[in-house]
């Protein structure tokens, strides 16, 4: 087993380069599935959900190679199977991405039921009433999800609430299909914009995206031929924003898109940070004990959920008392136990939490519950006085590429063991 030790406090300061979305590249790569063809994708993220990506790919007939450490080129003109590895399928999330794109290329899939961080249930009901209003037919029962379709048809499609992954799935699922579909209620991630404009530079007609409402022209065939870079990770680059915050650091972060980061900036603005807006890197520092904030988790362009757990350490050690309105994920507060090991005085209860501002954080050994989790206790064991341990790295490494070397390029002292 394999555990992270850190030893603060360290002000972060210099310069970091975030990877390509990792949340963008776990839904390009099934919807590679879609072409007739070969794609070359540029700027993934070496992170371990994309290479079990690739390998459900490669089982179902694709061959992918990979050309330096974040390209790779994928051809899927011959797709052999409509039966993806249960096993690798029910291990993360995006899996579900296999059935929009298989029922688009062969009208038939069979995957594991979608596994990933717990953070609560994490129905996928509104993907499957977008798939059986396309025309498919879809049995979910011991443990496995099988979509079939004599045809997909377009259609209007009115999603009950806003889902990043039922958004793409139905984008997927429609790309193929006969006809125009509408997706109304569209969730408007940047990753959303990322997947239309992978598919449209393989030939899709996909108009929208970014907007609440998509409209898929649906086309024969994709062929590909061409080349993809993948957005860079505004998650990644938060991490590294909040980071900054809390270590009383100063960090340029580069390869960025700020207007991304908007909700996010704003409220390191008023936490007393300070920024730098570039365009595509931002500057962060923060020379004084950050402020009291208030945090409600919204869809984009809302404050992201998946910042949650990374600005409720920089609340932790914040003047003042501040709350966090989680309403996304139900358990999405499971860090604030282990903040409190460190000395947090944080009182979470469903969907919020109250934190009282400490002084300064210790260091304690701690568990990463999921991947935003594993983020947040990076950062508090960054500032915290003393010894960190965080165990459960495999959360960590599903979602951030090499994330001790950019924090010990930044000045922290971090390393990896094993047990
Ligand atoms: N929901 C439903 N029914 C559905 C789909 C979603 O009720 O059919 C609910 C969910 O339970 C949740 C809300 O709708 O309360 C939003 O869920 P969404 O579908 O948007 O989430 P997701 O697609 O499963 C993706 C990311 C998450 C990120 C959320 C929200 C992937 C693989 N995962 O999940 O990323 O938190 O969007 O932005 O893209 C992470 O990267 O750490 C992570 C958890």
């Amino acid at each position: 087993m394999e555990k992270l030790l850190i030893k603060g406090p360290t002000n972060l300061k210099g310069e970091v380069t975030i990877n390509g979305a990792k949340n963008a590249a776990i839904a390009i790569l099934p919807a590679t599935l879609l072409i007739n063809g070969i794609c070359t994708i540029e700027n993934v993220p070496n992170i371990s959900d994309v290479k079990i990506s690739c390998k459900i790919l490669s089982a179902l007939g694709a061959k992918i190679t990979w050309i330096d450490n974040n390209t790779l080129t994928i051809d899927t003109t011959n797709i052999t199977t409509s039966n993806a590895p249960l096993d690798l399928t029910s291990k993360f999330r995006a899996s579900y991405y296999l059935i929009g794109s298989m029922l688009g290329r062969k009208k038939s899939i069979q995957v594991g039921m979608p596994g990933g961080c717990n953070l609560g249930p994490r129905p996928i009901d509104q993907h499957i009433k977008g798939f059986e209003l396309l025309g498919a037919k879809v049995d979910v029962s011991q443990g496995k999800i099988k979509a079939t379709a004599d045809k997909l048809v377009g259609t209007s499609i009115y999603m009950d609430i806003v889902s990043v992954g039922a958004t793409i799935n139905v984008m997927l699922a429609s790309v193929l299909a006969e006809g125009t579909t509408t997706i109304d209620n569209a969730a408007k991630e940047p990753h959303i914009v990322d997947v239309a404009n992978f598919l449209n530079t393989m030939g899709a007609d996909i108009r929208g995206a970014g907007t609440d409402m998509i409209k898929i022209n649906g086309v024969k065939e994709l062929r590909g031929n061409a080349t993809y870079s993948i957005v860079p990770d505004q998650i990644e680059a938060g991490t590294f924003m909040l980071a900054a915050v809390a270590s009383h650091g100063d960090i340029l972060i580069k390869n960025c898109i700020t207007k991304h980061l908007e909700s996010l900036t704003a409220k390191i603005i008023e936490m007393g940070g300070k920024v730098e807006d570039n365009g595509d890197s931002i500057r962060v520092w923060c020379n004084s004990r950050p402020s009291k904030a208030n945090i409600k988790t919204l869809p984009y362009p809302g404050f992201p959920t998946d910042l949650q757990p990374q600005i409720g350490v920089v609340l932790s050690i914040a003047n003042g008392n501040s709350t966090i309105n989680e309403s996304i994920w139900e358990s999405r507060f499971q860090y604030t136990n282990e903040l409190n090991k460190m000395g947090a005085k944080i009182t979470a209860q469903g969907k919020n939490a109250f934190f009282e501002g400490v002084d300064k954080l210790v260091g304690a050994p701690v568990y990463s519950s999921d991947l935003r989790a594993g983020a947040a206790l990076i950062i508090a064991g960054i500032i915290a006085e003393g010894q960190t341990e965080i165990y459960n790295l495999d959360h960590i490494d599903r979602g951030y590429e090499k994330i001790e070397e950019k924090f010990r390029k930044l000045g922290a002292d971090i390393k990896r063991v094993s047990e």
